[in-house]
């Protein structure tokens, strides 16, 4: 290990350039394989860019850890319960990236619903000779009813846009909200009538042990024939063997991802054979202001975690 009196941080990496310069100088950076390579035990904070797991294990073996900061707002790959045990705080970036998240949605949404894709496909291929109006007609999006299941941060984001789409909003939490802005119409409904009711439904819930697999077989089949659904929260939030026997089958009209369980797919798994999938790379988040804008707030977490003081966002 360097010689180094810079705080010691365990990464994963390879970090990007912009993270590195915002470390540059800062802390020492210590590879994740040092945990296996060197059988690693000392550091003063962890920082994850990517989705590495931080369990009770990692943390009971490195005790000088003073703070966890997340390069994102979905912490489902770290155990905040044994984090909080210990008195670490974990930081995420929250506000930064939900209206882009939502961009990506509504992208997704349309995507799939005006069958953009297979579109793009034909018109690029010596298929396509001549304007025919019987081909790729797909759903329309304005004026239709959008259940979205988890309206936190960037599920209100997603209903902003829905509204601006003329479209009828329902949506499902914990518990109604009574905060919401009076210029955003949107109704409360039990998780079922949503499904039952949606013409679209866009989950945006953060993955939990109550949220794993809320979206199972029985609750595909109660969606209309007709409907699509948007995932742009983690793929775990659906039980992937049944959405890809409801999009096989045509019980669903369309599927549009951004996240998948697991992530990525098999290469050679049925779903990605379908017409009615559209599918991005968990890019939610990915555009050049947001992803600097997650950088510098992940990088203050770790340096105030580092320095004893409170975190701008702590998750737990
Ligand atoms: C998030 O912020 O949770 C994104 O999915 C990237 O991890």
């Amino acid at each position: 290990m360097a010689e180094t009196s810079l705080p010691l941080v365990l990464v994963d990496d390879p970090l990007p350039d912009l993270v590195l310069e915002l470390l540059q100088g800062r802390v020492h950076c210590l590879p994740w394989n040092a945990l296996q390579r060197n059988g690693l035990t000392q550091a003063d904070a962890i920082y994850t860019y990517g989705h590495p797991m931080v369990d009770g294990q990692l943390l009971d073996r490195l005790t000088g850890i003073r703070v966890i900061s997340n390069h994102g707002v979905g912490v489902d790959h770290i155990e905040l319960a044994e984090a909080t045990r210990r008195g670490i705080p974990v930081g995420n970036t929250p506000l930064v990236l939900d209206g882009a998240t939502a961009d990506m949605g509504f992208a997704l949404l349309l995507a799939a619903a005006r069958r953009l894709i297979r579109g793009d496909h034909f018109a690029r291929s010596p298929e396509f000779l001549h304007y025919d109006p019987a081909y790729l007609v797909g759903r329309e999006v304005h004026g239709q009813t959008i259940g979205i299941v988890g309206l936190g941060r960037n599920g209100l984001q997603v209903a902003r846009r829905a509204s601006g789409f003329d479209m009828q909003i329902l949506y499902h939490n914990r518990r109604p909200r009574t905060d919401l802005p009076e210029s955003l119409r949107a109704s409360y409904c039990e998780l079922d009538c949503l499904l039952e009711r949606s013409d679209f439904v866009v989950i945006c819930v953060p993955l939990s042990k109550q949220t794993e697999r809320l979206i199972d077989r029985e609750r595909l089949a109660k969606m209309k024939s007709t409907a699509i659904l948007v995932n742009i929260a983690r793929g775990a939030v659906v039980d992937t063997d049944a959405l890809t026997e409801a999009v096989m089958s045509r019980r669903i009209d369309a599927v549009a991802l951004d996240v998948t369980d697991p992530e990525p797919l098999p290469r050679d798994h049925p779903l990605l054979q379908s017409e009615h999938l559209v599918i991005a790379p968990h890019l939610g988040s990915a555009t050049e202001q947001t992803r600097r804008a997650m950088a510098e707030l992940s990088i203050d977490n770790l340096l105030r975690g580092l320095n004893g003081q409170p975190l701008v966002h702590q998750a737990n």
